[in-house]
């Protein structure tokens, strides 16, 4: 049987389209390996969010070129840069785009018969044309998986590639989306987490009409076996009542949301194309708090937009302080090929970027060592994902994304268990089963 590896950067939705490829190439009589070396195809599934990103495909090509088999480009530097790709490394056997995936096994026909396809149509619909997931690729690999309900991006924040790369947003039909849970579901899954680059904008077929995000939870919510749901990433914008009062009323819904503001100075903020200002973000998440005050709110941040000045920096790091936040991304600005921002004049210098980042990481670091000390003492249900670390301790996830430690004797893998948490230690916590505390 021939041999296929599939190395994945860059966000969750790129981990969740590495599954749907390896249904497409163990559907056409493939078996994935999780060695590069001795592979009879090698898939870089790529990022292009920033300039590093996009980089390391490049030195990674450059490692790969000795290896035997097939090398095929996917992902988004796939989709921005195309033929260059096998202009500036000719040993790349094909390139597919994030909308193309499905014409995978049609591409490395072509290419076994020494053709270079390069396949970045941006039209198609792929969940379409993909046939059905198949329940073993289906990430039966654990307990928890990430399920794509929404693509692509309408914003057009002036930074990013998104809108280039992943095209105009597009919601799956409710009725799939229901369907590949299910099937999750059966295979063992506990936690889904919805992915789309802008999914609180979901608008779904629905039957006859459209669901929001918060219909489509909704309807996820009954499915049995699985006990939690959990959506990323968001736009202030689009963050609607109903989504608001899911926080509140939906009980399988996670106590945790990725809202990334990226800036706090409205003039940057209005350079940025992000049709909101700091106050109205903040007014947006002391709403959310009301709804679900014990919520773990997240963020991305850019520093050094471009025009951004110290005072438009001291704006973020007030915006940070205001909200405080339980985990947060942050970083330096990338231009990026196609995108507004890219040609302005007004770059900010490395040397002053890398100063307000550090700043900037600083104190989201203590924010979150913060919002992890306030866990210990509290009791929590923990979802055992994994055998941790060290003999005889599992690893799970909080109801707020952290990771916990528990003594294995605590319950099994799928099992979600009530425990004490004694301690806080980088970025995760220690904990006990509950019922074992209140018997010592
Ligand atoms: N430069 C730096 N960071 C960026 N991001 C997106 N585009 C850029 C860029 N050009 C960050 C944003 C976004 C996250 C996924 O990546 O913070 O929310
Ligand atoms: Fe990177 Fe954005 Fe593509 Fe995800 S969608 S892989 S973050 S460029």
């Amino acid at each position: 049987m021939k041999r296929a590896f599939i190395k994945s950067y860059g966000c969750q939705m790129n981990v969740y389209d590495a599954t749907r490829m390896a249904d497409q190439l163990t559907a056409s009589g493939y078996e994935m390996t999780d060695k590069a070396d001795g592979a009879d195809l090698i898939l870089l599934n790529t990022c292009h969010i920033r300039e590093k990103a996009a980089e390391k495909v490049y030195s990674e090509l450059g490692r790969l070129k000795g290896e035997g088999g097939l090398i095929g480009v996917a992902g988004c530097v796939a989709q921005a840069e195309g033929e260059e790709i096998i202009r500036r490394q000719p040993r790349v056997d094909f390139v597919v785009g994030p909308q193309a995936y499905h014409r995978l096994p049609a591409l490395i026909a072509a290419a076994e018969k020494g053709q270079s396809p390069v396949e970045t149509d941006l039209s198609d619909d792929k969940f379409q044309s993909l046939a059905a997931p198949q329940r073993r690729a289906v990430t039966a690999r654990g307990v928890t998986a990430f399920l794509t309900v929404q693509e692509g991006c309408d914003k057009f924040c002036a930074f990013c590639v998104v809108p280039y790369t992943r095209g105009a947003e597009v919601s799956r039909p409710v009725a799939d989306i229901v369907a590949e849970a299910r099937q999750l579901a059966e295979a063992g899954v506990r936690e889904i987490t919805l992915l789309g680059q802008n999914v609180n904008a979901f608008n779904g077929a629905d039957g006859g009409g459209r669901a929001s995000l918060a219909g489509l939870l909704a309807q996820l919510a009954e499915i049995d076996g699985l006990a939690r749901l959990r959506f990323t990433t968001s736009h202030p914008n689009d963050m609607s009542e109903d989504l608001i009062a899911a926080h509140r009323d939906e009980a399988k819904l996670m106590p945790y949301l990725h809202l990334p503001v990226q800036a706090g100075s409205d003039r940057v903020l209005k350079a940025m194309n992000r049709k909101h200002t700091a106050d109205a973000y903040r007014e947006l998440i002391a709403r959310i708090r009301k709804a679900r005050p014990d919520i773990a709110l997240s963020g991305d941040f850019i520093v050094g937009f471009p025009g951004e000045t110290d005072a438009d920096f001291e704006a973020t790091m007030a915006l940070v302080e205001d909200i405080g936040y339980a985990s947060a991304y942050s970083f330096k600005y990338s231009p990026r090929p196609g995108t507004p921002a890219a040609t302005r004049t007004d770059q900010v210098p490395e040397a002053i970027m890398s100063e307000r980042l550090q700043r900037l990481q600083a104190l989201l670091t203590t924010q979150q060592k913060a919002f992890n000390r306030a866990c210990v003492g509290r009791t929590m249900p923990v979802l055992i994902e994994k055998p941790g670390k060290h003999a005889g301790q599992w690893v799970g996830r909080s109801p707020y994304l952290q990771p916990v430690h528990i003594p294995e004797g605590a319950g099994s893998v799928g099992d979600i268990v009530e425990v004490a948490v004694h301690a806080a230690e980088g970025n995760s916590l220690f904990a006990e089963p509950a019922g074992r505390r209140v018997a010592a």
